[in-house]
């Protein structure tokens, strides 16, 4: 009885173990028995060295970085790629204009001279990784304050990049991780040549739209086409019309047999960042004072966005994807708030925290190096709490995510310098067609009474939250007529109007620096600046810098603490891997989601009353006559599925890989109930959402009739 009760115990906590084991974003070079053991039991059939090897085409070849944020991988010998919708967005909109309206219609080239250009667009391979630590470390010490160390770092950092790169003529990155407790460097190779090759309409790679944005069940095509170029012998070039398709050392076979529950998957991706170490303290600063005023902030300017994309179609094509931008993380924060709430994160990290401190007083020695650790996280959150909630309210209400003609009159400041320090000539032209080049793509998608109702709102919400020390001159000097003043920003500034800015820019001379001086949007920034410089920035950096001290020797008691388990780094936007298996999951008692949606789904949502859910005649009219091709499944053609990777902002578009290595999906996303898993990872709730690969392979054949596309790539029925 007890020998019987005990291999139940046994084997339940293997079954907990098996949940939990999903958790985690490794390192690939690093992939080591304990998680090749467990990608084994969960089925997968291959071995590390085909994930990543530098002895062999292995799967990390056939990843990239897509753009600054995203993933995309190859599915083709010749150069084709597949990312998400989402990520190519910019590129697809920057093709587009009420004529050539391919966000609304899609795009699809019919042939290589057909695909679209381009120009800022990179992808970036891994070509190998090396720990540096050793060699990191001989340049600091113990007795460094946190910004002597940070420069030391950064110093020798750049030292190793230099010389890699002068070495390899290929681009050199350092990196930390586990908080500054081990460093990499990651070689990489960087093409510039990367077209458009198709794109479904948005009500198709867009469907659901913010609605529907962070939620299962989902039915969105969110995928596009881009195809890589290549210079002579292969190698990178900058756009030319005669470079050729790229042709990489690796691309990915994929699968017809889709997924079922319980099936093994595997990302490879760039996972951007994830704070599962930090100290209770963190998270109550996010939940209780940062998240909630930054939704404040973004709720209203999202309505005001909102009424001006209603009232007229070419304001919906303007702020599309700023709205999008906008409504992403705003969202997400509602979702981390409620997710932490019910996970009980707090507690839970409190509890953790108290066995922590146990630990470390059992120890003299322990005691001494990390014994006051969580007293002085105490200390330090809350003043970094205030200086960093200032610095987002100025990158909120005046810079990058705030009223636009202020943004755009900030760039300026480059200018006044340049004329101020007497630069050459030749120095300030070209920055005169630099500040051209950016007011030529901020007025294609600038609507002036949008962007002062958002100055209007933004400025009264700093107002109200702002303590008086924050505030910047203008505002203090108009304080009581805040509501004149703005009116005079708005009137009087130049950069609310293309033509004067143009003017401006054109007869540019040393002079004219005086009247951008008393410009008032251009005033207000350099203003803010002035704030940001004197009162913020500063404190905001001694107060990061301490914080990075205390995270990387929490970091390191954290890794002694546990010893004997696996804790993954952190994610910092170097390739990961991470494993999981298909699964459904029980959002609400008694309710449980199934793990993969159709597109009976997409029809059942259908409704020409909301624009999110509009779907086209052409794929109702697929729908009705069931002409799913080969792609679909027992009458049925199956959209997205979930399963239990642990991904984030960044594995947008990364390959969803079968047991077999095949691919079966484009991750692009995450469910409502688990996107707190940046923070706090709770398996029985975190989902990652992927379109099922087949989805896009019948777009492209039966809906796009680009069919011509799938013969390059490798099928497996
Ligand atoms: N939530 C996904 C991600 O974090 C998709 C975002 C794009 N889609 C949107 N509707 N805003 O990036
Ligand atoms: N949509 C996200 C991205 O663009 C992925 C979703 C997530 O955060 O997991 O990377």
């Amino acid at each position: 009885m007890k020998k019987l009760f005990s291999s139940i115990l046994l084997s339940l906590l293997i079954a907990v173990h098996l949940l939990r084991a999903d958790e985690g974003m490794w390192i690939p070079m690093l992939l080591d028995q304990f998680n090749i053991d467990i990608m084994h039991r969960e089925g997968f059939r291959l071995t590390a060295e085909d994930i990543y090897s530098i002895n062999k085409a292995s799967m990390k070849d056939a990843v990239v970085i897509f753009g600054g944020g995203c993933t995309a991988e190859l599915i083709s010998p010749d150069g084709l790629l597949i990312t998400n919708h989402h990520c190519g967005y910019r590129s697809i909109q920057r093709h587009s204009t009420l004529e050539h309206d391919y966000l609304t219609h899609g795009f699809w080239a019919m042939s290589r001279k057909e695909e679209l250009p381009n120009p800022g667009l990179t992808v970036t391979f891994l070509k190998r990784m090396e720990d540096v630590t050793e060699r990191i470390l001989t340049k600091v010490n113990d007795n460094m304050t946190g910004e002597e160390r940070a420069r030391a770092v950064r110093e020798e950092s750049r030292k190793i990049e230099q010389e890699t790169s002068k070495r390899t003529g290929l681009k050199a990155v350092v990196k930390p991780f586990y908080m500054g407790n081990q460093y990499f460097l990651l070689v990489q190779k960087v093409y510039r040549d990367v077209r458009l090759v198709g794109a479904p309409p948005s009500a198709i790679g867009k469907f659901g739209g913010d609605t529907d944005n962070w939620m299962w069940p989902r039915h969105t095509g969110d995928f596009s086409l881009f195809r890589i170029y290549a210079g002579k012998e292969n190698e990178p070039a900058a756009y030319a019309e005669d470079n050729q398709p790229y042709h990489p050392d690796y691309f990915f076979p994929i699968s017809l047999k889709g997924v079922h529950p319980g099936d093994f998957t595997m990302i490879i991706g760039y996972p951007g960042s994830t704070y599962e170490y930090v100290p209770s303290y963190h998270l109550k600063i996010l939940m209780q004072d940062i998240y909630p005023k930054l939704i404040d902030l973004r709720t209203k300017k999202l309505n005001i966005i909102n009424a001006g994309m209603s009232a007229d179609p070419k304001i919906r094509i303007q702020y599309a994807a700023k709205y999008a931008g906008l409504s992403n993380s705003w969202k997400r924060w509602k979702g981390e708030i409620r997710g932490l709430n019910k996970l009980n994160a707090i507690q839970r990290k409190q509890d953790y925290e108290y066995r922590f401190l146990q630990w470390t007083h059992e120890d003299p020695q322990r005691k001494e190096k990390y014994g006051s650790l969580l007293a002085e996280y105490r200390k330090l959150y809350p003043e970094y709490s205030r200086y960093l909630l200032a610095s987002d309210f100025i990158n909120e209400v005046f810079f990058r995510y705030g009223a636009e003609a202020i943004h755009l009159a900030h760039y300026f400041t480059s200018l006044v310098e340049m004329t101020e320090q007497q630069a050459d000539k030749d120095k300030i032209d070209k920055e005169v067609e630099v500040l051209k080049s950016r007011c030529e793509s901020f007025f294609r998608d600038y609507n002036k009474p949008v962007d002062e109702k958002l100055f209007v709102a933004l400025v009264n919400m700093y107002e109200t939250n702002m303590p008086r020390e924050f505030y910047p001159l203008s505002l203090l000097s108009w304080q009581g007529k805040t509501g004149k003043y703005m009116q005079r920003v708005y009137g009087k500034t130049m950069f609310v109007d293309s033509a004067k800015v143009f003017g401006y820019l054109d007869g540019f001379t040393a002079a004219a620096v005086k009247k951008l001086k008393k410009d008032p949007a251009y005033a207000l920034a350099a203003d803010v600046q002035r704030l940001y410089d004197d009162k913020i920035g500063p404190e905001l950096q001694r107060l990061t810098a301490e914080k990075n001290r205390l995270d990387r020797l929490y970091m390191a008691a954290q890794l002694e603490f546990n010893k004997g388990k696996h804790l993954y780094p952190d994610a910092n936007f170097t390739m990961r891997v991470t494993y999981g298996q298909v699964r459904g999951y029980e959002p609400r008692d008694a309710v449980y989601y199934r793990f993969q949606t159709t597109l009976n789904g997409v029809i059942e949502k259908d409704n020409p009353a909301i624009y999110d859910y509009h779907v086209p005649e052409k794929l109702k009219t697929l729908f009705r006559e069931k002409d799913f091709g080969p792609y679909g499944e027992n009458d049925r053609m199956p959209v997205c599925f979930i399963a239990t990777n642990h991904t984030t902002g960044g594995n947008s578009g990364s390959p969803v890989i079968d047991a077999n290595g095949y691919l079966v999906g484009v991750n692009f996303d995450r469910a409502w109930e688990g996107v707190m898993s940046d923070l706090m990872f709770n398996p029985d709730q975190c989902r990652n959402i992927s379109l099922d690969i087949r989805y896009a392979l019948f777009l492209i054949d039966k809906y796009a009739g680009a069919g011509y596309l799938l013969k390059e790539m490798k099928l497996i029925r």
